[in-house]
């Protein structure tokens, strides 16, 4: 560490914000005033912890990618998550992370996923199939059905709407993670209903999941598929993964790759009912790309689908921050990071930060064309570096099948408020129903 570094800049002293934060934009004000009063890397301290804010992207790339070893996932994140999915590939670190995730990186190769997008599409296809001309649909509910459901039909070769103790749990374990009890970064010690609950759930889930890999290990191996529920239930067998392992594994996927991607899913959908001559122009990439059904050799040609799909996770990201802890003494952006800081990187203040973004408020997918004269970190809806999201290409995948399959039949205008309350829980929630009124199309 260079002689002159100093510790970055921050209000001194007494906590600055309260414990409870009701609604996200109490949190994002925080946040933003901490960068424009004291700059992108500023500090604070919260509960008696040592926190330092790193909204940067060139700040943000040392720690995920270039330094990434000088730092773990660390306590807030373990403390919250350990219970759960302590075990799994979200919160291990070193050499069980690293094995862990060399095992399973095989199920989300691009082939493999290839292989998903039929599965995909008629998910999809059941969904959009309930819908009627002139009806109100909730987005984010149809969304959070149809992505539990895909991930279930493809990961574990379960129709989880069949087995109702995965939404129970998801219930209750998501309700563990509200807004206060997510930002109060306590450790699960008191008996309330909520946390009673939460321990009946996810003990009903850890066996559920038990029982999905006895089923599997009673089918032959021509039966059994390679779904991501057959490889780690390989790696148990091969004594590669321990029994505990392989539950907060399948806990995390769950976890990890619903709730997210129906966020996304959300957001797009929502950013285009308020956008309808972008949505015009969707609709006809898609059927200039797409004769008949979406295939997987369409997605990559769905170019101005993606990008809708990247500004609308810029806009609202569902991962919103995420937390890191120095696990030495680093230099960060010219400033001294002690060992044991908890580090917060804000997507949702990077993504509209005015440096990198004009007009950051305005949803414009064209930004996404060309090579943009930003920073690469500007834009980090799923993390980087090592640990970046091993569901990217999967989740891109299906947002972008099912955005296509709704736009090839409906036309969609917003009921509801144009900018919906947005709640800081566990991901970017809406804190109120995002309604859609859906149109065939003539
Ligand atoms: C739009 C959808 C999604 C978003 C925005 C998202 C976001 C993220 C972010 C930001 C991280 C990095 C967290 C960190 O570094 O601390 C992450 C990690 C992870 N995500 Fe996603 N994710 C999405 C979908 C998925 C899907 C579909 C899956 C699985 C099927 C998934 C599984 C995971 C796992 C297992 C990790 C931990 C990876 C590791 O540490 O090696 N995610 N995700």
């Amino acid at each position: 560490m260079s002689a002159n570094a100093s510790y970055p800049p921050g209000p001194d002293g007494v906590p600055v914000v309260g414990n409870t934060f009701a609604l996200s934009r109490d949190i994002f004000e925080f946040y933003e005033r901490l960068r424009e009063e004291y700059g992108p890397i500023a500090s604070y301290r919260v509960f008696g912890t040592d926190a330092c804010m790193v909204a940067h992207p060139d700040a943000v790339r040392r720690v995920l990618l270039d330094d990434h070893d000088a730092f773990v996932k660390g306590d807030v994140l373990t403390r919250n998550l350990e219970d759960a999915m302590g075990e799994g590939l979200f919160v291990t670190e070193g050499e069980q992370w690293r094995q862990q995730r060399t095992r399973v990186q095989p199920s989300f190769y691009r082939e493999r996923l290839n292989t998903y997008v039929p599965e995909m599409r008629a998910t999809a296809r059941e969904t959009v199939e309930e819908w009627r001309d002139g009806a109100v649909v909730e987005a984010n509910e149809a969304m959070t059905a149809t992505t539990m459901k895909v991930l279930g039909r493809t990961l574990f070769g379960v129709d989880v709407t069949d087995e109702p103790v995965v939404a129970d749990a998801s219930a209750a374990i998501l309700a563990r993670f509200d807004t206060s009890r997510f930002w109060s970064f306590l450790p699960d010690t008191v008996p309330t209903p909520t946390n009673r609950r939460y321990r009946r759930e996810l003990d009903r889930l850890r066996e559920f999941v038990d029982e999905l890999a006895a089923r599997r290990r009673a089918q032959s191996p021509a039966e059994r598929g390679d779904d991501l529920l057959s490889t780690l239930v390989g790696f148990v067998e091969a004594s590669d993964l321990s029994r505990e392992e392989f539950r907060d594994n399948m806990i995390t996927f769950l976890f990890a790759g619903h709730e997210t991607t129906a966020l996304g899913l959300t957001y797009a959908l929502l950013c285009l009912a308020r956008n309808p001559d972008e949505q015009t122009r969707l609709r006809e990439e898609v059927d200039s790309v797409c004769e008949g059904a979406v295939e997987a050799d369409h997605l990559p040609e769905l170019e101005r689908t993606g990008r809708a799909i990247d500004e609308a996770l810029r806009l609202y990201p569902p991962v919103y921050m995420f937390f890191r802890e120095a696990a030495r003494d680093v230099e960060l952006g010219g400033y001294e990071i002690p060992a044991g800081t908890t580090l917060v990187l804000p997507q949702w203040v990077v993504h509209r930060d005015a440096a990198w973004w004009d007009d950051p408020a305005t949803f414009r997918p064209e930004r996404f064309a060309g090579d943009a004269d930003r920073p690469e970190y500007a834009h980090f809806p799923f993390g980087g570096g090592p640990r970046h999201c091993i569901g990217m290409r999967f989740a891109r995948m299906e947002m972008k099948t099912v955005l296509a399959t709704i736009l090839r039949d409906y036309r969609f205008e917003l009921v509801s408020a144009a900018e919906p309350e947005l709640v800081a829980s566990s991901n970017l929630k809406p804190g109120e129903p995002i309604e859609l009124r859906i149109h065939e199309r003539g």
